[in-house]
C-alpha cells in the first residue's frame, strides 16, 4: 500500500449471501486480476457470521475463489479483504465496522474513499440505511477529501409508495451523486448496439409513429425461481423484472439519443409520458404461475403471485403517441430471449449498416442470449450483426465488474435515477391493480401461455 495516496474501501454489506458469493467478489477479483481496482484499496465484508479475517478469506476461497481458475493472485487478493461481524438491525455492529474503515484509512494515511454495496434483501434497506446514517457512515471525509458512495440493487421498494419512502430516506441521509441504484441490463452490450442500430440514418427516419404500429418487448426465461421462492413470493415476476429490466429496455430504446438532457432524464421523460392504463387495453394484461410453482421451497400455501406477466403501455409523447407496446416476461418459458420486436404498418425499405433490406415488416432486436452479436429477425430471415470490444453478458459477474468500474469513476450513466424508478412504479402499480380482477393462469413448465396480438385491428 502507498502511504498518503488516497485509498478506497469497498465494505459488501451481507458478504456471504448469494450476491456476494456469486457476483460481487467474483467481480472484483477479475477486477484486482486486470489490475482495475483503485490503487490502494480494501475489501470489508460484513456479515452476522461469526468469523474472523482468516475464517472469511477462507470461506471466500471454498465458495467463491475456487471455481476461479488461476490461483497465482488469489492469495494476495484476498490480503486485501477483511472482515466486520455484525447485525443489519444493531446499531453496535456498525460501530464496529467503523472502527474497522477507521483502522484502513490510518493505513492509508489519510480519509479515503468509501464505497457501500448493499448486497442484503431488500427487506433490509430502510434499517441498513438508517443505522449507517445513525453512525455516520453516510459521511463523506469532512476534510472534502474521500468521498462515500452507496450502491443499492433492485428492486427499491415494492410499490411506488415504499420505493418514495427509500428514496425519502435517501434523500435525508445522503445526497443524490452519493447514491448508485442498479439495473444490470443497463450494462448490456447488445441493448446499447440496438440502440445504436435504429439510430442510425434510415432507420432513425422511420422509427416513429408514423411508420411503426407496435413494439413488443419480451424478457423470456427458462429457468425457474432457483430456490429463491421467499423473494419471489413477495415479489413475483412484474416487480422482479418488469418494473425494472424490461421498462429500461424500453426507456433506453426510445429515449431522445440527440436531445442534450442526461441520459437518466432522458430514459425518465420516456416513463413518464406513459398514460394511465385504459380500462379496453385490460384484455392485453396477463399474469400466469408455472405449474409446480407453489411447490417450490418458500412459497406460500395457494400463492397467486406471478411467474409470468404481460401488459400494454401507450406513450403520449409526438414521436411515440398512438403505438401499441407490449411488455411481457417470466420464468419457466419455452426459450430464453430478450427481444424488441418492431412491427411497421407497412412493409419498408432501409439500409443498416452495409446491408440493403427490401419489404420489412418487422424487425426483432435479440439482446440475449447472444452477448457477442445482436440478431436482427427481419421477416423471419435473421441478419447477425457482429459486436465490437468488450461485451458483458447476463446478470453475470461481469455485468458487476462493469458496475463497480462506473462507481470508481463517479459516472451514474448506467445507473437508474430516482424519478426513473418512481415513474416505473407507477406503471407498475396501474398494472396490478388492474390484474387482480384477472385470472391466473397456469402454465406448463416450457412452454410460453399463449399471448394475443397487441392491436387496433379486427385481425392481422
Ligand atoms: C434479476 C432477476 O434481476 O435478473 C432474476 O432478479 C432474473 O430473476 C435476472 O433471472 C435476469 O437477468 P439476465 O441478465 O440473466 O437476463
Amino acid at each position: 500500500m502507498t502511504k498518503n495516496e488516497r485509498g478506497t474501501t469497498i465494505i459488501i454489506l451481507g458478504a456471504t449471501g448469494d450476491l456476494a458469493r456469486k457476483k460481487l467478489f467474483p467481480a472484483l477479483l477479475s477486477l484486482y486480476k486486470n489490475a482495475k481496482l483503485p490503487k490502494n484499496v480494501k475489501i470489508v465484508g460484513f456479515s452476522r457470521r461469526n468469523f474472523k479475517n482468516l475464517d472469511f478469506r477462507n470461506f471466500l476461497t471454498e465458495n467463491v475463489l475456487a471455481l476461479q481458475n488461476s490461483n497465482e493472485k488469489i492469495s494476495s487478493f484476498l490480503n486485501l479483504i477483511e472482515y466486520s461481524e455484525g447485525k443489519f438491525d444493531d446499531s453496535v455492529s456498525y460501530e464496529s465496522l467503523i472502527a474497522l474503515i477507521q483502522k484502513i484509512d490510518q493505513e492509508f494515511g489519510s480519509c479515503g474513499d468509501k464505497i457501500f454495496h448493499l448486497a442484503v434483501s431488500p427487506a433490509f434497506y430502510e434499517i441498513v440505511l438508517e443505522n449507517m446514517y445513525k453512525t455516520g457512515l453516510t459521511l463523506s471525509c469532512t476534510d472534502g477529501t474521500g468521498k462515500t458512495k452507496i450502491i443499492i440493487e433492485k428492486p427499491i421498494g415494492h410499490d411506488l409508495k415504499t420505493a418514495k419512502e427509500i428514496h425519502a430516506l435517501i434523500n435525508k441521509i445522503a445526497t443524490r451523486d452519493q447514491i448508485y441504484e442498479i439495473d444490470h441490463y443497463l450494462t448490456k452490450e447488445t441493448l446499447h448496439a440496438a440502440k445504436a442500430l435504429v439510430e442510425e440514418k434510415e432507420l432513425k427516419n422511420i422509427f416513429n409513429n408514423e411508420h411503426i404500429e407496435s413494439i413488443e418487448i419480451n424478457l423470456f426465461e427458462t429457468k425457474d425461481i432457483e430456490g429463491r421462492g421467499e423473494f419471489y413470493d413477495s415479489f413475483g415476476a412484474l416487480r422482479d423484472v418488469g418494473q425494472n429490466h424490461a421498462l429500461i429496455v424500453l426507456s433506453h430504446m426510445l429515449q431522445d439519443a440527440e436531445g442534450l438532457m442526461d441520459i437518466q432524464k432522458k430514459r425518465a421523460q420516456i416513463l413518464k409520458s406513459a398514460l394511465e392504463l385504459d380500462p379496453k387495453d385490460s384484455q392485453y394484461i396477463m399474469r400466469g404461475q408455472y405449474i409446480g410453482y407453489l411447490e417450490e421451497k418458500g412459497v406460500k400455501e395457494n400463492s397467486d403471485a406471478e411467474t409470468f406477466f404481460r401488459f400494454p403501455v401507450k406513450l403520449q409523447n409526438d414521436k411515440w403517441k398512438g403505438i401499441k407496446i407490449s411488455i411481457a416476461g417470466g420464468k419457466g418459458l419455452s426459450k430464453n430471449e430478450v427481444s424488441i420486436k418492431i412491427i411497421f404498418k407497412k412493409p419498408e425499405n432501409f439500409n443498416l449498416g452495409t446491408k440493403n433490406l427490401q419489404n420489412i415488416k418487422e424487425i426483432i432486436f435479440r439482446i440475449q442470449p447472444d452477448p457477442e452479436a445482436i440478431f436482427v429477425d427481419m421477416n423471419n430471415k435473421i441478419e447477425v450483426i457482429p459486436l465490437k470490444g468488450k461485451t458483458y453478458q447476463g446478470h453475470s459477474s461481469e455485468s458487476y465488474e462493469k458496475l463497480f468500474e462506473e462507481v470508481f469513476k463517479g459516472n451514474e450513466n448506467l445507473f437508474v435515477s430516482e424519478e426513473e424508478v418512481e415513474a416505473s412504479w407507477k406503471i407498475v402499480d396501474s398494472i396490478r391493480a388492474a390484474w387482480t380482477k384477472l385470472p391466473l393462469i397456469k402454465y406448463e413448465k416450457g412452454k410460453l401461455p399463449k399471448m394475443s396480438i397487441i392491436t387496433d385491428r379486427p385481425t392481422r
